[in-house]
């Protein structure tokens, strides 16, 4: 199947229903993890939940609505990374992603973000993307800001995250800035 190659250790790859046993192994091993983020845990309780995740995100990218990617670091799934969706008449990318637990600090969520940023613009020839993060989430707005993109704004409570409102800090880059990095 088609693969992107990072670097030597880091590959992309679109998740097909073959990755759910290995995706849900990683999901259910890092639950505590990303739970402290993202909203959809409890939605994942059983393998036909993941494969259920997987297959809606093969609808989306024959629907052109964007895509995800599984993340490969030295050949074992490692996390997610892609466009949650695409906004084509504005040409706008929303990126999200999340990483295993025990590979953060290894930089692979910048560079699959790096990869995919100019993907989007080179190939896509999207003009914005737009990356959304908790206030709190400093590891995760540390990405953006690695990155270059300028913070645009707060919006307030703009996530439930199961028994509270979080605050999201607004990331864009555009086209132009990305070329003339
Ligand atoms: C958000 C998340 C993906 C960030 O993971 P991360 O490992 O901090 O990010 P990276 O993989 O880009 O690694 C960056 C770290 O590697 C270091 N690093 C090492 N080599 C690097 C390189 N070549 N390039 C960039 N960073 C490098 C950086 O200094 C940084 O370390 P630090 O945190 O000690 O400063 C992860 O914390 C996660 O999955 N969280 C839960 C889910 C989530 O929050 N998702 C986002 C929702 S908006």
């Amino acid at each position: 199947m088609f693969e992107f190659k990072v670097d030597d250790q880091i590959s992309l790859r679109l998740l097909e229903p073959r990755h759910a046993d290995a995706l849900f192994a990683l999901t259910n091993a890092n639950r505590e993890h990303l739970r402290q983020w993202l909203p959809w845990l409890d939605t994942v309780a059983s393998i036909t939940d993941t494969s259920n995740f997987i297959e809606t995100t093969r609808k989306q990218f024959a629907a052109n609505d964007g895509f995800v990617a599984g993340i490969w670091y030295q050949g074992e799934l490692a996390g997610v990374v892609g466009h949650n969706s695409i906004d084509w008449l504005n040409r706008i990318g929303w990126l999200g992603y999340w990483l295993e637990a025990g590979l953060q600090g290894r930089g692979i969520m910048t560079k699959s973000c790096r990869a995919l940023v100019t993907h989007a613009f080179a190939e896509l020839q999207l003009n914005r993307v737009d990356i959304r993060c908790a206030a709190g989430n400093s590891r995760s707005r540390a990405i953006p800001e690695r990155l270059g993109f300028r913070q645009e704004g707060v919006i307030r409570q703009a996530e439930w995250l199961y028994e509270r409102f979080v605050d999201h800090v607004v990331y864009g880059m555009l086209a132009s800035e990305w070329q003339s990095r």
